[in-house]
Order: structure tokens, then C-alpha cells, then sequence
């Protein structure tokens, strides 16, 4: 690759973990130059608000990474398309995709995500009491990593008690959504997230021979048993869609509840408001996911030639939107830089938009509606104990540690 150029250069400071604990100020950099257009990368990144929005919603727009001239190239250069088998449906288009989201979709209506509100408030109030005895808690650690964790390996049928045996390899996996290759042509650590994500599939395979042999109430079961009924779907499909559920139920969702709490120890008064009354709640879920999101970026591959404003995008070539900074363009949010959950209208595209949208979203909010509400109020003089350490990730961005104090 050749030296960047400056707006190049942008992209890869975005990519310095010293940019992780707040990246904004380099977002707005890159949103006030406009679209950077890099036709000799195959590569084009949006930011404004109205871009990402048209890229998500048009119907040229595909999210099969093998359509990318890059990949393409990289096939014809002796590359394997898909060494881990199969993708979710997160990176197919029609007809797999609705095809595949069709199957899980109705796990994650918003009906049945209410059903289980009863239940996880629960969970939440079994750890806050397990909080409430140490007298501190680390915010990650304690609450906002093994409730969501928890929820989607009860919803799938997957033991919790494996947890420790998944984590590193989802966490890894999460890492590899990180926009390396695009921005600089390069991968660090492919290889070892590649051995994440076969061991994570073989995982997911000895677990669907559990159930196939011994059926549960669970979603892996449920699968299973539309694939003995016919022709809808295959195994390595049923693995790829549990690997996909399992990893963006709680890579993202984590992030939700600590930014959230973060947000709120920075501005008191939110905690205090909170505690005092839960019904203020969905606003604070949907400011924090319209000023610090768990998905910084999403990307699309052009599936024909395309115009996104002014700019034109040949086919073949990728799109990445910078949601992070999008959801701060200053033309569709006043004072976006402020974390106000009061304001008339949150505008956000935090969970996508379009055929892709975050299936998980009304699940999401709950968990983090229901998490905000009793942590404000079990512990509402609770206070910042110390800095948010960050992890190294790019596109699912979170903390690594928040150390609270209750008192
Ligand atoms: C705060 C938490 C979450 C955030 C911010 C989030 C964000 C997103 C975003 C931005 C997308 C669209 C990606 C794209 O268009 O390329 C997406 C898709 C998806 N999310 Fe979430 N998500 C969250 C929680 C969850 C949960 C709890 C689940 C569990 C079921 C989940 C499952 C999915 C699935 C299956 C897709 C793919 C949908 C499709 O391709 O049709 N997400 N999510």
C-alpha cells in the first residue's frame, strides 16, 4: 500500500488505541472533510448522517463480503472465500438472508422479549445483590458483561457454565469485525481468530449433537428440529446462525449497559433523575446509543453501481459507515456532542437500518432498560471510583473495566 494520503491517514489514526476512550473528535474530523473516497482501495467511507442512512437503505447495497472486488481478487489469488464455513446471515443477502433471519426471527419479537423481562429483572437483581455485599463493583465484570451473556446462552440452549470457555474466542471473533484490512491492507492477528472461530463452530458443533440426541427448550433444539422437518436449512447453517447469536447478543449489549452507566456518572444528574424514576429509562437507552454506540462502523459491498449523493460508487466496491460519527452530524443533531437523554428527537442508526436491522434490538433495550433502572435505584449515590480502561476494538467498542463506587 502507498503512503496515505491525509483523509487516508485519518482512518488509520481511528484504528490507534489511544483513540479508543474517545474517539469523537477524530470522527468529526473525518465527517467535516465529507465522503473519503479511496477508488484505488475499492474503498469508500461515509460518516454523514444522511450517507449512511441512503447506503443502508438501498437496495444496491449488499452485505455478502464475497461480491467485494477485493475478495474476488483475493479468491482468484488462491485464498480460501470462507475458511470458517458458512457465515451468519448477517453477512448474507436475499434469498439465504430472509430466509435464515425469517427462522430465528420470531425467538426475538418484541412479545416474547417482554415475556422474559420478569425473568432477567431477576438476574439483574441476583447480581446487584452480589454488588451490594462488596461494598464496590467493577461495572463490566460484575453487571454489565454476565447478564447479557447469561440471557442469550439461556435463549439459545448453550451452558452457561462454558462461558469461560467461549469468552476469549468470541471475544476475538468480535475483534475481527475491526477494519484493518480496509484502512491499511493489513490483518494483525488473523490467525489466531481464525483458530478462535473454527474452535468456536466445533464448540457449537458437539453442543447441536447434545441436543439433537437429548431435545430442550431452546432455540438450538428448535433448529434442529426445523431441519429434521425438510429442506429449510442445513447444520453448517444452524451452527453459523448460533455462532452469530451467540457472539452479537452479548459483544454489543455489554457495551450498551457500561456506556450507559458511564454517561450517567459523568452527568449525575442522569443517575439521580434514573433513581428516582424508571420510567426515564428508554431515553437514557437511546441517547447512549445515539452518543457512544456498541457498533461504530458497519460496511456494505456496492452490488451494482451506485450513486450515494454525490458520490459515485462502482460494483464490487465497499462501504464503510462510520455510525459513530454519523449519529453526531450536527445537521441532524443540535449540541450532538452533549449527552442529553431528554432531547425532543434521538435520531440514531445504531442498529442499522433496513433488511439487516439489529434483530436483537428490542432485546437489547430491555436488558439495558431494565440493568439501568435497578442499578440507579439499588445504589443511586454511587460514584466514579476511577477511569474506564478500554479494549482494543475498533467497531465493537467498549470498556474493559469501570470501577464504581457506592457510596
Ligand atoms: C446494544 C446492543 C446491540 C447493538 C448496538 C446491535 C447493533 C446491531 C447492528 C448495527 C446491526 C446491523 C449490522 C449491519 O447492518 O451490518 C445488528 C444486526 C444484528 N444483531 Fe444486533 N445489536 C445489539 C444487540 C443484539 C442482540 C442482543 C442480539 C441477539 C439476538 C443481536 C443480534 C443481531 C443479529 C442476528 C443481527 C443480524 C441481522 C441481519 O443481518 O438481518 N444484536 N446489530
Amino acid at each position: 500500500m502507498t503512503v496515505p494520503a491525509p483523509s487516508q491517514a485519518l482512518l488509520v489514526t481511528l484504528l490507534d488505541p489511544a483513540q479508543r476512550a474517545d474517539p469523537y473528535p477524530v470522527y468529526r474530523q473525518i465527517l467535516d472533510g465529507g465522503p473519503l473516497q479511496m477508488p484505488e482501495n475499492n474503498l469508500h467511507v461515509f460518516s454523514s448522517f444522511a450517507d449512511c442512512d441512503e447506503v443502508l437503505r438501498h437496495p444496491a447495497s449488499c452485505s455478502d463480503r464475497l461480491k467485494s472486488t477485493t475478495a474476488q481478487r483475493a479468491i482468484a489469488a488462491g485464498q480460501h472465500p470462507r475458511p470458517f464455513g458458512t457465515p451468519g446471515f448477517l453477512f448474507l443477502d436475499p434469498p439465504d438472508h430472509t430466509r435464515l433471519r425469517r427462522l430465528v426471527g420470531k425467538a426475538f419479537s418484541p412479545k416474547v422479549v417482554k415475556a422474559l423481562e420478569p425473568d432477567i429483572a431477576a438476574m439483574v437483581d441476583g447480581l446487584l445483590d452480589e454488588v451490594a455485599e462488596a461494598g464496590e463493583f467493577e461495572a463490566i465484570a460484575d453487571l454489565a458483561y454476565p447478564l447479557p451473556v447469561a440471557v442469550i446462552c439461556r435463549l439459545l440452549g448453550v451452558p452457561i457454565e462454558d462461558e469461560p470457555k467461549f469468552s476469549s474466542a468470541s471475544a476475538l471473533l468480535g475483534q475481527g469485525l475491526d477494519p484493518f484490512i480496509a484502512f491499511t491492507g493489513e490483518s494483525p492477528g488473523a490467525e489466531e481468530r481464525l483458530q478462535a472461530g473454527l474452535w468456536l463452530r466445533g464448540y457449537l458443533r458437539d453442543l447441536m449433537e447434545r441436543r439433537r440426541a437429548e431435545p430442550a427448550d431452546d432455540l438450538i433444539s428448535g433448529l434442529i428440529a426445523v431441519e429434521e422437518s425438510g429442506d429449510q436449512l442445513t447444520e453448517e447453517e444452524i451452527v453459523a446462525t448460533c455462532n452469530l447469536l451467540l457472539i452479537a447478543g452479548h459483544e454489543t449489549t455489554v457495551n450498551l449497559i457500561a456506556n450507559a452507566i458511564l454517561a450517567m456518572l459523568r452527568h449525575r444528574e442522569q443517575w439521580t433523575a434514573l433513581a428516582a424514576d424508571a420510567d426515564r429509562a428508554p431515553g437514557i437507552v437511546e441517547e447512549t446509543l445515539r452518543y457512544d454506540p456498541p457498533v461504530q462502523l458497519v460496511g456494505r459491498v456496492a452490488g451494482a453501481d451506485m450513486t450515494i449523493g454525490e458520490a459515485r460508487i462502482p460494483k464490487g466496491d465497499t462501504m464503510m459507515l462510520l455510525l459513530a460519527a454519523a449519529q453526531r452530524d450536527p445537521g441532524v443533531t443540535e449540541r450532538p456532542d452533549d449527552f442529553d437523554p431528554t432531547r425532543e428527537a434521538i435520531r440514531h442508526l445504531a442498529f442499522g437500518k433496513g433488511p439487516h436491522f439489529c434483530l436483537g434490538a428490542p432485546l437489547a433495550r430491555m436488558e439495558a432498560a431494565v440493568t439501568l433502572s435497578a442499578v440507579t435505584r439499588r445504589f443511586p449515590r454511587a460514584r466514579l471510583a476511577g477511569e474506564p480502561a478500554y479494549k482494543p476494538n475498533v467497531t465493537l467498542r467498549g470498556m474493559a473495566s469501570l470501577p464504581v463506587a457506592l457510596s
